[in-house]
């Protein structure tokens, strides 16, 4: 009898205490339901910031390390400043925005991106997801809202020159890698301590697992998939790996007009037999693997010389590592045969600015469709072929990106474009996912 009423309480108990969780659970995230993002102040400082570096075709020349990128980078903070963040340089030079949680003990949730370009790219790549996160920020300031979790608006340094930022974060930033000459013509190393790092201290920028709740990068999609398919968001299930190589082609220099056909080493002719190599490679079977050659130098460059030696770029990517190395030894054997023909030698160095694939969290990318649901907006699963500080971080913390439409699918050009309505989308399902997160 006693041990049946003490059976009847537990439940009426247990039963009591699940409503109240579904109940309240829910309420605490219902609560926000309302909240948006500003998308008029989205689009102003997306335009503020691509005066850093502006060009003449339309787009940003505002390579990591550059006068361009270190005023905007001072930009970005003063923004930071205005949400309420407390500004720290960490020793790889990442600009980190903290804002307190009620239970500081919690590890913070990261969200943001980078705002370097390549050279004569475009407003948006990495610009939408640092201008979108600080709005998020400033959303939740003016609203008085304060995250169970710490937030932290991270800006990684030199995305675009193999990830820096973020692979200093995961403790994977070599030696090798901070002697890299970078876009702007600066090694690593000096770079970083141009924008306030200090490469010699970089181990103390690695986080581990479980320091870092959750990371969330809003990015364009840099393709088309979502404009042809007229999808509002993009739930990015994994981010290819990339590796690069410098190819040096070794020839002859000889006068163009006294050297037979048959008598030349001609570098410039083996590059070019190896470019159409990489393409054949790259094509040949089935899948989304990629293969560039995207940039070369030949000497001595006139038209009245042999080319007797050519530096060039290769760049391979897909979502797996294996698939990358077997079209590398595919290229490495076309190689050999075409030395061969041209009478050249053709050797590989890698560089060490390589990114592996990576996976993103289920959970997170659940969140980020109820979001998009909730917010009525579309959605769909789809891999990334850009590269991304996110599959970097995904290697210690559960990591969701959200891809907006691009127009045209053009990136990396000053022809990119997104339209302000998209952005403030992505922004808002960032925010909902950063509230559901913190739950
Ligand atoms: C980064 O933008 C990359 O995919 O190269
Ligand atoms: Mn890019
Ligand atoms: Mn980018």
């Amino acid at each position: 009898m006693r041990r049946s009423a003490v059976l009847r309480r537990v439940i009426f108990t247990g039963t009591l205490f699940f409503c109240w969780v579904v109940f309240f659970g829910s309420q605490s995230f219902s609560q926000h339901e309302k909240l948006r993002v500003n998308a008029n102040r989205i689009k102003q400082r997306i335009m503020e910031l691509a005066e850093f570096g502006k060009t003449q075709q339309g787009g940003v020349s505002r390579v990591a390390f550059s006068e361009a990128n270190i005023q905007g980078r001072n930009y970005i903070v003063s923004l930071m400043k205005e949400a309420g963040l407390k500004i720290q340089i960490d020793e790889a030079g990442n600009i980190i925005g903290q804002r307190k949680g009620k239970e500081p003990k919690l590890p913070p949730i990261l969200f943001g991106s980078h705002i370097d370009s390549v050279p004569n790219g475009g407003k948006y790549d990495g610009a939408l997801g640092v201008i979108g996160a600080i709005e998020c920020v400033q959303v939740l300031d003016e609203n008085g809202i304060v995250t169970r979790h710490p937030l932290e608006v991270v800006v990684f340094t030199d995305e675009e020159g193999g990830l820096v930022g973020s692979r200093a974060m995961i403790g994977e930033l070599t030696p090798e890698a901070l002697e890299v000459v970078s876009h702007s013509g600066k090694k690593v190393r000096d770079g970083i301590s141009a924008v306030g790092g200090n490469p010699d201290e970089i181990s103390l920028v690695m986080r581990h697992k479980g320091e870092i709740k959750a990371f969330i990068e809003i990015h364009i999609e840099q393709g088309s998939v979502l404009e042809t398919k007229n999808i509002d968001i993009g739930i990015v299930e994994g981010i290819v790996g990339i590796n690069w190589w410098d190819v040096l082609i070794e020839g002859f220099s000889n006068h163009a007009g006294t050297t037979p056909m048959d008598m030349r080493h001609d570098a410039l002719l083996a590059a070019a037999h190896l470019i159409i190599a990489v393409n054949r490679v790259a094509t040949g079977v089935p899948g989304r693997q990629v293969g560039t050659v995207g940039r070369i130098q030949c000497e001595p460059g006139a038209p009245n010389v042999i080319p007797g030696r050519v530096v060039m770029s290769l760049e391979l990517r897909d979502l797996s590592a294996k698939k990358i190395n077997t079209l590398y030894e595919k290229i490495q054997k076309e190689a050999k045969a075409i030395a061969e023909k041209t009478k050249t030698k053709i050797s590989f160095t890698p560089i060490d600015a390589t990114a592996v694939p990576a996976p993103t969290d289920p959970q997170i990318s659940k969140f980020i469709a109820e979001a998009a649901q909730e917010l009525g907006l579309t959605s769909i699963l789809m891999p990334s072929g850009a590269g991304h500080d996110a599959q970097n971080i995904a290697r210690i913390a559960p990591t969701g990106m959200i891809f907006v439409p691009s127009v045209g699918g053009i990136s990396h050009s000053p022809k990119e474009y997104t339209r302000p309505e998209d952005m403030a989308n992505g922004a808002n399902v960032l925010l909902f996912t950063i509230l559901k997160i913190d739950q």
